[in-house]
């Protein structure tokens, strides 16, 4: 029995810290084979501690509240938000800033748990724009930052982190308070009734179960927003990080947005491909993403160890949906005016059996429209986090 007894899971999460708290991600190709949006089962989940518990009765009296450096502060309800706000749906994705992690504690154990490439979901996530209601509590004009806390109270405090003001201002952006994911109201892993949904950012910053923004001059000193998500510069050791805080308290160090990142989910790493009675062409297959709204402008795939490299297809299937945003939510509002990219995309290649036959490995990198590329070499840091090296599977032949 643990803390969470009362929240439902599904048994083909794997879990990455044992029992509890709960940290979870699917496998690779259940995730894949998903399609663009993942079901609540399959999301990923990434809790630093026990999910608050609340009642159904009470969601519509759940109270945020907007304080700080404001001229009016307020206090919103749930109902409130539902009622009051305009309301908008599109599908994001989100993304630990451990996702493939894994790789990192191979090489040099961080001080983070093992995630596969599995650490990302996409839904469709319903609520208000952020902007509106910080816009309501009129910021003061040394405003720069917003914090934001979560209900969920951890051995250092409630969970807590900030983002800057003017990034919340942009509805480019998508800051989104929400309160549904794909047209059901929040499961008790992903924030049960209220949080933060950043696009194009590490999930971090998206806090759960949200009770506060406070306006602030400065970032947050919430002890999860100095201590976690941060690219601490590769030379500082464990040993190092724990005995020297100035690394910590460096706000140059914080990650926020997402980098170029992609996967092969077809081939698996140790799936045996069957070559001598197979069609000429095997067809690989994966995902990639990039950050900050910017979208994936190409991937490619190395049979050579990145000496050369083929283009892929990639498919936005963001775009389809940017279409059909309006129907779907009929009369609702939908975002398709946006002109950043909040999804995930898919890449896939048809590769010769006769290629496969005499290669070791497959590479693949993706770029983004900022010329953003995965670099060929891990930057190993102390949290693991932001890992974006060249994703390599073995080739396996069966037989
Ligand atoms: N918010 C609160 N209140 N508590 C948390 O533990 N974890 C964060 C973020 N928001 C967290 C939180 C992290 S590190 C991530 S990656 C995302 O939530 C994960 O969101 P998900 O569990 O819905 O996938």
């Amino acid at each position: 029995k643990t803390p969470d007894s009362h929240v439902p899971r599904d048994p083909r999460l794997i879990r990455l810290t044992g029992v509890h708290p709960f940290n979870v991600e699917a496998p690779l190709t259940a995730l894949f084979d998903e399609g663009f949006l993942t079901s609540p089962e399959l999301f990923y989940v990434r809790n630093h501690g026990a999910v608050p518990q609340v009642r159904d009765e009470d969601i519509p009296d759940w109270e945020l509240s907007v304080e700080g450096l404001v001229e009016n502060p307020i206090k919103i309800t749930l109902r409130e938000l539902m009622t009051e706000y305009e309301q908008v749906t599109c599908p994001i994705t989100l993304v630990c800033a451990g996702n493939r992690r894994k790789e990192q504690n191979m090489v040099r154990k961080s001080k983070g748990f093992s995630w596969g490439a599995a650490g990302l979901s996409t839904a469709l996530f319903t609520g208000v724009i952020m902007s509106e209601v910080i816009k309501k509590a009129k910021p003061k004009r040394k405003a720069k930052y917003v914090c934001m806390e979560g209900a969920d109270l951890l051995p250092n405090g409630f969970y807590g982190t900030s983002v800057k003001l003017n990034w919340v201002m942009d509805e480019n952006r998508g800051f989104m308070l929400s309160y549904k994911m794909n047209g059901e109201m929040l499961r008790p892993d992903h924030g049960k009734p209220l949080r933060v949904v950043i696009p194009g950012q590490i999930g971090g910053r998206s806090v759960k179960w949200l009770k506060k923004l406070i306006v602030t001059e400065a970032p947050s000193d919430n002890w999860y927003h100095i201590y976690d998500n941060r690219v601490l510069p590769t030379m500082v050791s464990p040993e190092e990080s724990a005995n020297n805080s100035k690394w910590w308290t460096d706000e140059r160090y914080a990650i926020y947005d997402l980098s170029p990142n992609s996967a092969t989910c077809y081939p698996q790493h140790d799936e045996q491909l069957c070559l001598t009675n197979a069609p000429e062409t095997y067809r690989a297959k994966g995902y990639a993403y990039s950050g900050g709204g910017r979208r994936i402008t190409r991937v490619e795939i190395s049979l050579d160890k990145g000496a050369t490299w083929r283009l892929a297809n990639v498919e936005y299937a963001e775009d389809r949906y940017r279409e059909v945003e309006k129907d779907l939510f009929g009369g609702r509002l939908d975002m398709s005016w946006r002109e950043t990219c909040f999804c995930w995309c898919f890449w896939s290649i048809d590769l010769s059996t006769a290629d496969l036959a005499t290669s070791k490995d497959i590479f693949v990198r993706a770029m983004d429209e900022s010329m953003n590329v995965q670099p060929r070499d891990m930057y190993w840091s102390v949290l693991g986090m932001m890992n974006n090296p060249w994703f390599r599977v073995t080739i396996t032949r069966e037989g």
